[in-house]
C-alpha cells in the first residue's frame, strides 16, 4: 500500500534532522518518494548525518514564515509530515516562550503554507501523548479526552492541536483540497537518538563516557515503543489522507499494547541486560520539575479504523535499541537499515494491511 502511494510523490518532512524525522526520511526514500526536509542545523552526533539519506535538506527556522513559504513554493509538496518541534519537557520549563513560539506558531506557519500551496493534499501534524489534560489517574486517554498540559511543552502541543482543528474547520474542510490529521504518540525509543534529558540517550551518553546514568523518576510509567511504530501510523495516515478519505482526518493515538507499558526503571534494567555498559542509579532531584507519573494511551481507534497495530513488543523494541547503540559504539556500524528490514518482515508476517 505504501509503495503505491508514496512512490514518486513529493513529500515534505519538517524536523527531518531529528530522531523521528531521520527514520521517516529513510523509510520514505525506500518507498521511492522524493523527499525534502526542513529543520534547524544538526547537533552531532546526528542519525541523519550518519545515514545520509537521499533527501533535499533545507536548513531554516519554521518561525520564519517567509523562509518556510519559499520552501513550499519551490518544492510544491503533495504530502506534508510536520515533526519539527522543541520536544523536551525539561527544556520547555527553561525556555517556555521559545517552546510556544516553535510548537504553536511554527505549526500555524506550516498550516498557512499548506493552505497557500495548491499541490498540498495530505498533511500529518505530529503532536504528542502529552497533549491531554492528565489527572494522573492512569486511565488511558482516548482521542476525545480533554486537551491540556502541565508543562510548557505539553501545553504548547495541546495549543497546536487546537490550531490544527481550527484550520481544518475554517479552511481545509470548506475548501475540500487538504486532508489533515494529527498524530499523538508515546515515548519512542530506537537507535540514533541523542536528545538531552531523555532516558535512553542519557544512558547511552553515560555508557559511552564510562559513567553511571541517573534516573530521576524510576517509577514513571510511559507508553514506550520503537520509533518505527508511530512512523508506520504516520505513513498510513499520510496515505489514506492522500487518497482523500475524509473519515481519517482528525486525531489519532499510536501507542503500545495495553499490557506493554513499562516504568522507567524496567526500561533501564532491560537496556542494562542487553548492554551491560549501560549502568544506572536512582537519584531523586532536590527540587524536581513536574513530570507526569503515568501516561497511557488508548489506541483502539487506530486499531479499529486504520487497522494499525504495533509490530514489536516493548521488549523487542528495547532489545533492538540496545543492539543499535552497542553496534554503533563497539564497531561503528549503523543498524538502521537492518532494523527497518526486520520490522517490515515482521509486519508482513503479521499480515498488517499497510504491507499489502
Ligand atoms: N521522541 C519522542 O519520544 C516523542 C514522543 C511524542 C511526540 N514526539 C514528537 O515527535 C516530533 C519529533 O520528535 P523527535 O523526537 O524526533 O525530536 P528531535 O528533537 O530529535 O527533532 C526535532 C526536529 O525539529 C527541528 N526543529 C526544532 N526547532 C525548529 C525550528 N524552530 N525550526 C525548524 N526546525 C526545528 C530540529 O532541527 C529537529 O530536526 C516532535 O514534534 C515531538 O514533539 C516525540
Amino acid at each position: 500500500m505504501f509503495d503505491r502511494v508514496y512512490s514518486g510523490r513529493r513529500v515534505l518532512v519538517t524536523g527531518h534532522t531529528g530522531f523521528k524525522g531521520s527514520w521517516l526520511v529513510c523509510w520514505l526514500s525506500r518507498l521511492g518518494a522524493e523527499v525534502c526536509g526542513a529543520a534547524l542545523p544538526m547537533e552531532e552526533p546526528a542519525h541523519y548525518t550518519l545515514l545520509r539519506p537521499p533527501c533535499k535538506s533545507v536548513i531554516g527556522d519554521i518561525r520564519e514564515s517567509a523562509a518556510l513559504a519559499r520552501i513550499f513554493r519551490e518544492f510544491q509538496p503533495e504530502i506534508v509530515f510536520h515533526l519539527a518541534a522543541r520536544p523536551i519537557v525539561r527544556l520547555s520549563y527553561r525556555e517556555p516562550v521559545e517552546t510556544f513560539e516553535v510548537n504553536v506558531m511554527g505549526t500555524v506557519n506550516l498550516l498557512e503554507c499548506c493552505r497557500k500551496t495548491p499541490s498540498v493534499k495530505s498533511v500529518v501534524i505530529v503532536t504528542t501523548d502529552k497533549c491531554y489534560e492528565n489527572p494522573d489517574t492512569g486511565v488511558p486517554f482516548t482521542e476525545s479526552a480533554p486537551l491540556g498540559g502541565h508543562d510548557p511543552y505539553s501545553g504548547s502541543k495541546a495549543a497546536a492541536e487546537i490550531a490544527v482543528a481550527s484550520y481544518r474547520r475554517s479552511f481545509f474542510e470548506p475548501e475540500g483540497r487538504i486532508f489533515c490529521a494529527t498524530a499523538r504518540a508515546g515515548n519512542v525509543i530506537g537507535g540514533g537518538d541523542w536528545a538531552p534529558d531523555r532516558l535512553i540517550p542519557d544512558m547511552v551518553r553515560a555508557a559511552a563516557q564510562g559513567r553511571t546514568a541517573q534516573l530521576r523518576n524510576p517509577d514513571a510509567i510511559r507508553p514506550w515503543q520503537h520509533v518505527l511504530e508511530p512512523l508506520s501510523g504516520y505513513l498510513q495516515l499520510g496515505a489514506v489522507l492522500f487518497q482523500e478519505k475524509r473519515e481519517f482526518t482528525g486525531s489519532w493515538n499510536f501507542g503500545p499494547d495495553p499490557g506493554d507499558v513499562l516504568t522507567v526503571r524496567q526500561v533501564a534494567e532491560a537496556m542494562h541486560e542487553e548492554w551491560e555498559q549501560m549502568r544506572f542509579e536512582e537519584k531523586a532531584e532536590a527540587a524536581p520539575l513536574h513530570e507526569a507519573p503515568r501516561l497511557v494511551l488508548d489506541c483502539a481507534k487506530a486499531r479499529r479504523e486504520l487497522t494499525w497495530r504495533p509490530v514489536w513488543s516493548s521488549a523487542e523494541a528495547i532489545e533492538r535499541t540496545a543492539r543499535w547503540y552497542r553496534s554503533f559504539y563497539e564497531s561503528g556500524c549503523l543498524d538502521t537499515a537492518d532494523d527497518l528490514d526486520s520490522y517490515l518482515r515482521t509486519a508482513q508476517g503479521k499480515g498488517l494491511s499497510w504491507t499489502k
